[in-house]
């Protein structure tokens, strides 16, 4: 196998990263990319109680188990495979099962603050964060989080206005600046993903 590409995607919370993803996802054979997701990455809390897990702040870069993502995309980058954690958001943890993600030549990293760490970020070919408008992450949030996490209303509007937000202008916004591309509004935008593809097809020969 040819050493394979990999892609970065970073941008806030509901920014319109995993559009961006599955965008490019469906423009290859499946078994030439994967997609690998930094929340599936977030720290084992199975010694915490629940009430503490809800009281983790999700968008600081210590949440993450770093070393074992960077360590897992070393394996794909030289065509071992690896087992991939699974992450449940109703119950803010890891799930006890494992997924087994096979080598491909297009790897595709996703997640809030994957270009924080310069390590992760010397790894990747191409880096792209993702620049929607807050007004509009927060409401694809809202939605997302009540219809698929698990959470109401208030949960959601509680922790964005306390750790969400000052996070992002803290930790992810400033990431920004590491990035090759830069795309407004996510998924929506298909020059963007068109000229993601085409380079992507270069890399393939
Ligand atoms: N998060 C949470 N509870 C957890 C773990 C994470 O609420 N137990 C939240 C964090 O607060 C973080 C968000 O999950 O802000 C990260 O996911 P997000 O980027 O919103 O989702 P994606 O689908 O990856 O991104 P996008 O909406 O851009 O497609």
């Amino acid at each position: 196998m040819k050493k394979p590409i990999l892609i970065g995607i970073a941008g806030g919370t509901g920014s319109g990263k995993s559009t961006v993803a599955r965008e490019i996802f469906r423009s290859f054979p499946s078994e030439k990319i994967c997609i690998i997701m930094q929340d599936s990455y977030y720290k084992d809390q199975s010694s915490l109680s629940f009430e503490d897990r809800i009281r983790t702040n999700y968008d600081h870069p210590n949440a993450f188990d770093t070393e074992l993502l960077i360590r897992h995309l070393k394996d794909l980058l030289d065509g071992k495979k690896i087992e991939k954690p699974i992450y449940d958001f109703t119950v803010h943890n890891r799930k006890a099962e494992v997924e087994i993600v096979e080598p491909r030549e297009i790897i595709i990293l996703e997640g809030i603050l994957i270009l924080d760490d310069k390590a992760l970020r010397d790894m990747m070919d191409v880096k792209i964060y993702v620049d929607t408008d807050a007004d509009l992450r927060i409401l694809r949030r809202l939605v997302r989080d009540i219809r698929d996490r698990g959470r109401t209303m208030e949960s959601v509007i509680e922790q964005y206005l306390t750790v969400v937000r000052p996070m992002h202008l803290q930790f992810i916004e400033p990431t920004k600046r590491y990035a090759d591309l830069i795309i407004p509004e996510g998924g929506k935008n298909k020059v963007a993903i068109d000229v993601l593809v085409a380079k992507i097809r270069q890399h393939l020969g």
